[in-house]
């Protein structure tokens, strides 16, 4: 197990489309998921994308029980995801805050689907397909997002509700 560095915003690596996972059975691969898992539980985070770490693939994780950052958030399962798609099921969108260890410190409010389902593989390979709401989308869509090269800031609408997570009033 290890915990990786995070990369932080400016870094240039985290403005490239990530490539799809061709070998799920490469050690390489396994690792690679262990230590996002390591780095994510290390930082409290949410969720964490294979960009952040500096693996250009399509692997996300997100979720697990013992999240401390966000302690009123619904229980959002640990999952392993990758090569992921999204549907987006119903046009609406709600502003939820959101945070990323990309952007330590910081908290933006960011429009995101309300409804969602998701799909993609396993760990192993095996094919996953879910409906998420509300946090669970939230979370899934901002992970998706940095496989596209993608931070949270800019799908803000309104700059003005950006800043430091112990200024804001949240
Ligand atoms: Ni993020």
């Amino acid at each position: 197990m290890s915990v990786r560095p995070l990369l932080t915003m400016g870094d240039e690596r985290l403005l490239q489309t990530a490539v799809p996972v061709t070998d799920f059975s490469s050690v390489e691969l396994s690792e690679l998921i262990q230590d996002m898992h390591d780095t994510m539980q290390a930082h409290d985070g949410a969720g964490l994308a294979a960009p952040q770490i500096g693996a250009a693939l399509r692997v996300v994780i997100f979720g697990g029980s013992d999240n401390v950052r966000y302690p009123e958030r619904p229980e959002v399962p640990y999952t392993v995801l990758i090569n992921p798609h999204i549907d987006v099921l119903d046009s609406t969108q709600e502003l939820g805050w959101e945070g990323c260890l990309s952007l330590p410190g910081l908290r933006g409010e960011v429009p995101r689907f309300t409804t969602i389902r998701y799909s993609g593989f396993t760990a192993d390979g095996t094919p996953l397909e879910r409906e998420a709401h509300g946090f669970h989308a939230r979370v899934v869509q901002h992970e998706v997002d940095h496989l596209d090269g993608l931070l949270y800031p800019l799908r803000m609408p309104d700059m003005s509700r950006f800043g430091f997570e112990h200024a804001l009033d949240l």
